[in-house]
């Protein structure tokens, strides 16, 4: 696989460098609430900025369903690249129409264009590859046939879609530096890692995690499940779970990994009530076998905490994906924090994955450098752990 280094080597001076970055963050209207994914691709951008390549970066933001959709604009995107860069940015009215076309032909070396969401161009994210081989067409048309491809946006990897993949096989491609940095530290927790090994997972829903629960139980010493997720291994070990978010359908799967992992899987002791999805809903301490029936588990509790950083003491990897609850309501950020802040303490290789995790950690101001890596992939990460082909990667390896 060619990366960066190889591709600055060869010389970029004047060249189109088309660079997928992952700028998908979090925002509240118009503001970024964390602006991680955008400072992670720095580095990569920079090397090309300052290597006189021309820029030209692709990436999305939200999930639209295939057509513009304001709400889903990369201006606010545009605006804080440009700050962090120092520089001005461009964001091209579209994708390959003739806004894109007129920003790429006017660019001098070191410029930067950001081309509009990837994905309000259904073809980007089609089943059929044969509308994103011709969109990968269109984006070649553009960038010109000299160009090279930077496949930056780890978070997107494990997604086989236009600007990830069919365009991986249509330009010369290299791995940026942050994929690289990423893939180096993921395959450090999967290729034997330091023991003993604790994996903590939260997030909302646990039919998204199931596989990956599956395929890391055989190779964790301790799996610790807090987050809405809990509250179906709650009901699978037989507890009433009020109003907390509950996937019905899974109760079976959840009971069978206990019955099989039981000693492994460590489940929260005691859970943090409100009757509403609300930061003002008066909070409530409970244990799991007496959450109140028209209550909902927001976070995990304070016995649960102490639970969780007892289970991880000693360990020497830690991988860390999704919250413990809540954490962007200050009543219920406590779990979080205090799981959080148990990994930070310990002397393991910490590894913090997922888009909401990470922002977890910046949000509640916990220190980035206290853990051993902070990841940009959610999904990304997670696929990658549990052993998957992710076709952003193949492509680089495949590519000539
Ligand atoms: C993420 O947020 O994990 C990445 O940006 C990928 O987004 P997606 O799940 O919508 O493909």
């Amino acid at each position: 696989m060619k990366d960066l280094q190889d591709l600055l080597a060869e010389g970029v001076v004047g060249r189109n460098v088309l660079v997928r970055a992952d700028l998908n963050v979090p925002l509240d209207g118009d503001r970024i609430t964390d602006p991680g994914r955008i400072e992670a691709t720095l580095p990569t951008l920079t090397a090309l900025i300052e290597g006189n390549a021309r820029v030209i970066v692709m990436a999305h933001l939200g999930r639209p369903k295939g057509a513009p959709d304001p709400q889903y604009s990369l201006a606010p995107v545009a605006e804080k690249l440009g700050e962090l860069l120092g520089r001005d940015v461009v964001l091209a009215a579209d994708l390959v129409g003739p806004s894109a076309h007129a920003d790429v032909e006017h660019m001098s070396d070191s410029d930067v264009v950001l081309l509009q969401n990837v994905r309000f161009d259904p073809r980007e994210t089609s089943e059929d590859e044969a509308e994103r081989a011709a969109l990968a067409a269109e984006l070649v048309a553009l960038v010109g046939e000299d160009a090279a491809y930077v496949s930056d946006g780890f978070g997107v990897v494990h997604r086989a879609q236009t600007s990830v993949y069919d365009i991986a096989k249509a330009l010369p491609a290299y791995a940026g530096g942050l994929v690289e940095a990423e893939v180096r530290v993921l395959k450090r927790l999967t290729e034997n890692p330091a023991r003993p090994y604790g994996v903590v997972l939260g997030g909302s829903k646990v039919s998204d995690k199931l596989a990956v629960i599956e395929s890391l139980l055989p190779k964790v010493d301790t799996l610790v499940v807090g987050g809405g997720m809990c509250f179906t291994f709650l009901a699978a070990q037989g507890h009433t779970v009020g109003t907390s978010l509950l996937e019905q359908d899974q109760i079976d799967t959840c009971k069978e990994l206990l019955a099989k992992n039981g000693a492994k899987i460590v489940l929260p002791v005691d859970v943090v009530c409100a009757a509403e999805f609300n930061a003002d809903s008066p909070a409530s301490v409970h244990p799991v076998d007496a959450i109140p029936a028209e209550q909902m588990g927001l976070d995990i509790g304070p016995k649960s905490v102490e639970l969780f950083a007892s289970a991880l003491n000693g360990a020497k990897t830690v991988f860390w994906n999704g919250p413990m609850g809540v954490f962007e309501m200050a009543p219920f950020a406590h779990g979080t924090r205090g799981v959080a802040e148990a990994i930070a303490a310990g002397d393991s290789y910490s590894v913090v994955g997922g888009g909401d995790s990470a922002a977890a950690v910046r949000q509640l101001g916990i220190g980035e450098d206290r853990f051993s890596h902070i990841s940009t992939g959610g999904g990304a990460s997670l696929e990658f752990l549990e052993g998957k082909q992710l076709p952003g990667i193949t492509a680089l390896e495949e590519s000539a």
